[in-house]
């Protein structure tokens, strides 16, 4: 008799200690865990490129992306859209420690990216060369980084359709799109806006500041959420499509999308101290944190509208993101100090409840990302921009609480 009972006891606890799902670390995360799993990420890149050096197409593979379906360790090539990430892991770990060893390997790191100056294929040579080159020149002074940089931008413009008014985002998928902007573009303007900075060439700035008007005018729905493609005719300019790539569906609000558009918007504010950019950040602020679907723990789910909520996985990338920008935000915006407290939650949840386990993960820091799940390519898996985001996140905080 005892046995009927104890067996279905037996198999819940079984079933529930199977399922994936954010463990708890309640001390949080400190500075010496991150350093030692990135230590361990270290190693086992070494070890791919070891044993398997190349990729599919035959490119070499020099950066940490995420964990393959099999298990494995994803060691991505240098035209991979995150490859920058890694190499700003390695600079902002070098800048949270002040510890030479994080240097040299960013440096290491950063130079394996040098052709991609010229890889104009996408619009991500902003998020691949300012993550990387870009901190690299902030943190060194060292000017042989300039000139990569001025390129990079000179690549991104060739991007840009004057009667649209944007920076084009994608090439593929012509049968359907002529000219498809995702919000993520409004990540790579601070490229162009520093190229201008340091060229004394308006060139750059103009498309940047342009690409920011048109996103603001028809990325945006009457609630603040932001739509993932808008696709334009690149003869008349006008919008022909709006869709979604990654999100649940052409309505719903992509969970890392709207954290692109609300950390695009505060830099570009920081950047142009045009005040509507300072404004739209703020909307797509109050849009997420007041969000009816937006969790107690402030990491959302992969997307505000997906279906089976609660039972869908979150995204801790878009929470990173999120407190990165909401961190800068806080300084300009009235609501700082509401802000600045969301960003706290956040970090606070990302480094109890998020973070890989000691040792776990091949090295990575952060857990529970969602790359593509309409593709079910990278759910609930880390995530190299989680990783980045992160630590950005962590000096902004060390920062604005050193004021
Ligand atoms: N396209 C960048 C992203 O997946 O967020």
């Amino acid at each position: 008799m005892r046995k009927v009972i104890l067996l279905p006891l037996v198999l819940l606890i079984l079933l529930l200690s199977s399922c994936k799902g954010p463990s708890t670390r309640p001390e949080g995360l400190t500075l010496k865990q991150i350093g030692q799993q990135l230590e361990l990420l270290d190693e086992n890149i070494i070890k791919v490129q070891a044993e398997d050096p190349l990729s599919p197409n035959g490119q070499k593979r020099v950066v940490p992306r995420t964990i393959n379906k099999d298990g494995s360790l994803a060691v991505v090539p240098a035209g991979d859209w995150t490859s920058g990430f890694y190499p700003g892991v390695l600079w902002y770990m070098y800048e949270l420690t002040g510890e030479v060893e994080w240097k040299e390997k960013a440096i290491n790191y950063t130079d394996l990216l040098e052709d991609q100056q010229f890889n104009g294929s996408n619009h991500d040579v902003g998020f691949r060369m300012f993550s990387s080159y870009g901190n690299a020149l902030r943190l060194t002074g060292d000017e042989s980084y300039i000139p990569v940089l001025e390129q990079s931008a000179k690549t991104l413009i060739t991007r840009y359709y004057a009667y649209v008014g944007c920076l084009r985002s994608w090439d593929f998928n012509q049968e359907n799109w002529q000219c498809p902007v995702i919000i993520d573009n409004m990540m790579n303007l601070e490229l162009l806006f520093w190229a201008s900075g340091q060229t004394g060439n308006p060139v750059y700035h103009d498309i940047a500041f342009m690409h920011a008007l048109t996103t603001m005018e028809n990325h945006f729905r009457p609630d603040n959420s932001s739509i993932h493609v808008v696709d334009y005719d690149t003869i008349t300019g006008d919008v022909r499509k709006m869709d979604t790539h990654q999100g649940y569906s052409d309505e719903s609000a992509w969970s890392r999308g709207q954290a692109w558009g609300l950390y695009g918007f505060t830099a570009s504010y920081r950047l142009t101290d045009h005040i509507d950019f300072l404004k739209q950040a703020e909307k797509i602020a109050m849009f997420l944190l007041e969000h009816p679907n937006m969790p107690d723990d402030l990491v959302p789910y992969w997307d505000y509208n997906a279906p089976g909520i609660p039972d869908e996985p979150r995204d801790a990338s878009a929470a990173a993101i999120m407190a990165s920008a909401l961190y800068e935000l806080c300084r300009y915006s009235e609501n700082g100090a509401m802000f600045k407290a969301k960003a706290d939650k956040i970090m606070e949840s990302l480094g109890t409840t998020y973070a890989s386990e000691p040792g776990e993960n091949y090295g990575f820091i952060l857990d529970h990302s969602v790359g593509a799940k309409p593709s079910e390519s990278e759910v609930d898996v880390p995530i190299n921009y989680a990783d980045y985001y992160y630590l950005e996140a962590l000096l902004r905080k060390k920062k604005l609480e050193a004021r």
